[in-house]
C-alpha cells in the first residue's frame, strides 16, 4: 500500500510542496531505502522515527519500506520530515486509513520518545498549506503560533506523534490555534524611548529626519556620548510594521530559526548590531545550507554597524549591492537563494582613534596622519549609501541632570509616519517609495528648487567645496525636511538644515 503525505521544503524564505511517498510491502526481506535526494538530517530520519513509532507504542509488520521524498530533484534538508514520514508509514501500513490522512499538512521532528520539537521555517511552509488548499496543519506546539499566522486553514500544536495519531484517527478532540497579534511575542528586539536620551537634540532631530525619509546614517561622537544608545532607539520611531511586512520579517526570523518558542508575528522593526569581527556570511547570509545573514535580519528594521573604521573594507563591499537593492542573492554551486534586504543603516565611529578629536572637554592624542588614515578605512562606496552625518557630541553635565529626555519615541514616530504618508502619496505607482530612494529624474523632478534655494546651494558647494555626490544627498534630505513641515516647496532653510547634516563632507576635506 502507498500513503502520500503532504509537507514542504524550504527555500530562501518560501516553501516548495514535497510529498513524502511511503510504500509498504509485506512480501521481500525487511528492508528501508530512501529516495529523493534526502541530506543528512532527513537520511537520519529513519532512526529517530522507528524509535518514536516504537516508543508510542506502535509496532509496524516486518516487511519492505521504500520512501520517495517528491519532487525528486529538489534537495531536501532539515528534521521537519519526521512526523510526516512517521505517519506515512503508519497510514501505509494499515493503522491509520488513507482518507484520515487526505489534505493534512504535517512538519515536526521527533524525538526518540514520540515527543515533537520544534523545527525552522513553519511560516513558509503554512503559507504554502494554505495556498494548496490544506484541510490542516499539524505541527510542534511550539510552532503553532508561528504556523497560524496563516488564517486559510486550522492549525493544530501536537505534543507527541501518539497526539498525531489519535487525533487522525478521530479519537481525540484538538482546538485549533488561533492567530492572535495581540499576543505576538516579539523575542528580537525590545525597544528603549528617546525619553531616556537626555540632550542630543541634535541628533535626534537628524534621527527623526533619517527615519522619515528612509534615509542611512552615520554618527560620530566620543566614547560614551550615546551614539549606540541613540541607535538603538531609531527602531521606535519608525512607522509600525503593516501586517504584510511583519509576514515578510518573521518568515526571515523563521527560516533563520530564531523565533523564540511559541512566538508569532514579530510587531517589532528588527535592530541588528552585527560585531565588526563578524563574517561575510554572518553578515549577507550563505553557508552550506544557506541561511539569512544579518543584512535580511535586519530587514524591514536597523542594520548597526557601531565602531565603522573597524570592518574590514572586503566585508563592507559585500554590503553593498544588499544596501542598493534591498535583497541578497546567495549563488552557491547547485541553486541561488535570495533572502530580503531592506534594511536602514546606521553606522557609529569616533571622530579620531583616540575619539576625542573636536571634543571641548578632552585632548586628542592623535596625529593629523593618524586621523587620516583612520578616516581613510572608510569605504567610498559604502559611505555613498549614506546621507546623513550626524556630530553627536559629549554630553554637558546639565543635561545629563534634566529630569527627562524631552520627546517621546511615539510623538516623534507621529511626525514620521506623516511624512512617509505624504511620500507614498507623492510617489504611488513610481520606483520609489522613500526620499532615500529618489535618484535621477524623479530627483530632478521632486527637488526643484526656487532662485533663493539654488543660490543658497551654489554658495553652499562653493564655499565648503562640496562634491557632486553631497549635492544630491542634500537635495533628498532637503527634501525630506520639507515633508516633516508639510511643505510641498523646499525652501532655502530647508537646504541650509540639510547642508549642516554633511559633517564629513566638510571635515574629511
Ligand atoms: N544623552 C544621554 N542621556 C542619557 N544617558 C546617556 C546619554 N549618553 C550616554 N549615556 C549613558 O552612557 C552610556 C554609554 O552610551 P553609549 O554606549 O551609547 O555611548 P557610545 O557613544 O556608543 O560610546 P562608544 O563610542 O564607547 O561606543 C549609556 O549606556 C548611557 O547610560
Ligand atoms: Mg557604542
Ligand atoms: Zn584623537
Amino acid at each position: 500500500m502507498i500513503a502520500r503525505m503532504a509537507c514542504g521544503g524550504v527555500e530562501g524564505v518560501d516553501a516548495f510542496r514535497v510529498d513524502i511517498e511511503v510504500d509498504f510491502s509485506r512480501q521481500g526481506l525487511p528492508a528501508f531505502t530512501l529516495v529523493g535526494l534526502a541530506e543528512g538530517a532527513v537520511r537520519e530520519a529513519r532512526d529517530r522515527v522507528f524509535s518514536a513509532l516504537r516508543a508510542s507504542g506502535f509496532r509496524l509488520p516486518p516487511g519492505r519500506i521504500t520512501v520517495n521524498m517528491a519532487p525528486a530533484g529538489k534537495k531536501k534538508a532539515g528534521t521537519a520530515y519526521d512526523l510526516p514520514l512517521a505517519v506515512g508509514l503508519l497510514a501505509a501500513s494499515g493503522v491509520i486509513p488513507h482518507d484520515n490522512i487526505q489534505g493534512w499538512f504535517l512538519a515536526g521532528e521527533l524525538s526518540l520518545t514520540g515527543h515533537l520539537k520544534a523545527v525552522a521555517g513553519m511560516l513558509p511552509v503554512s503559507i504554502l498549506a494554505g495556498k494548496e488548499g490544506a484541510r490542516g496543519f499539524l505541527v510542534p506546539e511550539e510552532n503553532a503560533a508561528e504556523a497560524a499566522i496563516v488564517r486559510d486553514m486550522p492549525v493544530y500544536g501536537l505534543k507527541t506523534l501518539g497526539e498525531c495519531v489519535s487525533f487522525l484517527l478521530g479519537k481525540k478532540e484538538l482546538v485549533p490555534e488561533v492567530f492572535s497579534s495581540a499576543a505576538a511575542t516579539d523575542g528580537v528586539t525590545v525597544c528603549a524611548d528617546f525619553l531616556e536620551v537626555k540632550g542630543q537634540l541634535a541628533a535626534k532631530r537628524a534621527l527623526e529626519i533619517a527615519a522619515a525619509g528612509g534615509h542611512n546614517v552615520l554618527l560620530m561622537g566620543p566614547p560614551g556620548s550615546g551614539k549606540t544608545m541613540l541607535a538603538q532607539r531609531l527602531p521606535s520611531i519608525l512607522p509600525p510594521l503593516s501586517f504584510e511586512e511583519a509576514l515578510e520579517v518573521t518568515k526571515i526570523y523563521s527560516v533563520a530559526d530564531l523565533l523564540a518558542s511559541g512566538s508569532g508575528l514579530l510587531q517589532v522593526r528588527p535592530f541588528r548590531s552585527p560585531h565588526h569581527t563578524a563574517s561575510e556570511i554572518a553578515l549577507i547570509g550563505g553557508g552550506h545550507s544557506p541561511r539569512p545573514g544579518e543584512v535580511s535580519l535586519a530587514h524591514r528594521g536597523v542594520l548597526f554597524l557601531d565602531e565603522l573604521p573597524e570592518y574590514k573594507k572586503q566585508t563592507l563591499e559585500v554590503l553593498r549591492q544588499p544596501l542598493e537593492d534591498g535583497v541578497v542573492t546567495i549563488s552557491r554551486a547547485a541553486r541561488t537563494v535570495t533572502y530580503p534586504a531592506a534594511c536602514m543603516l546606521v553606522a557609529a565611529m569616533n571622530p579620531c582613534p583616540c575619539g576625542y578629536a573636536g571634543d571641548p572637554l578632552h585632548e586628542c592624542s592623535c596625529s593629523a596622519m593618524q586621523i587620516a588614515r583612520y578616516r581613510s578605512r572608510l569605504s567610498g562606496p559604502l559611505l555613498d549609501r549614506i546621507d546623513l552625518h550626524v556630530e553627536v557630541p559629549a554630553v554637558p553635565y546639565e543635561d545629563l541632570q534634566a529630569r527627562s529626555g524631552g520627546v517621546s519615541s511615539a510623538t516623534i514616530r507621529s511626525r514620521v509616519v506623516l511624512a512617509r504618508q505624504r511620500q507614498e502619496v507623492r510617489y504611488a505607482g513610481k520606483k520609489c517609495c522613500c526620499n532615500a530612494e529618489l535618484a535621477g529624474s524623479l530627483l530632478e523632478e521632486y527637488c526643484r528648487l526656487d532662485a533663493a534655494g539654488h543660490a543658497l546651494l551654489e554658495n553652499a558647494m562653493r564655499r565648503l567645496a562640496l562634491s557632486a555626490r553631497a549635492y544630491t544627498r542634500i537635495l533628498r534630505l532637503a527634501r525630506t525636511i520639507a515633508d516633516l513641515a508639510g511643505e510641498e516647496q523646499i525652501l532655502p532653510e530647508f537646504l541650509a538644515e540639510a547642508i549642516a547634516l554633511r559633517v564629513l563632507d566638510r571635515v574629511m576635506q
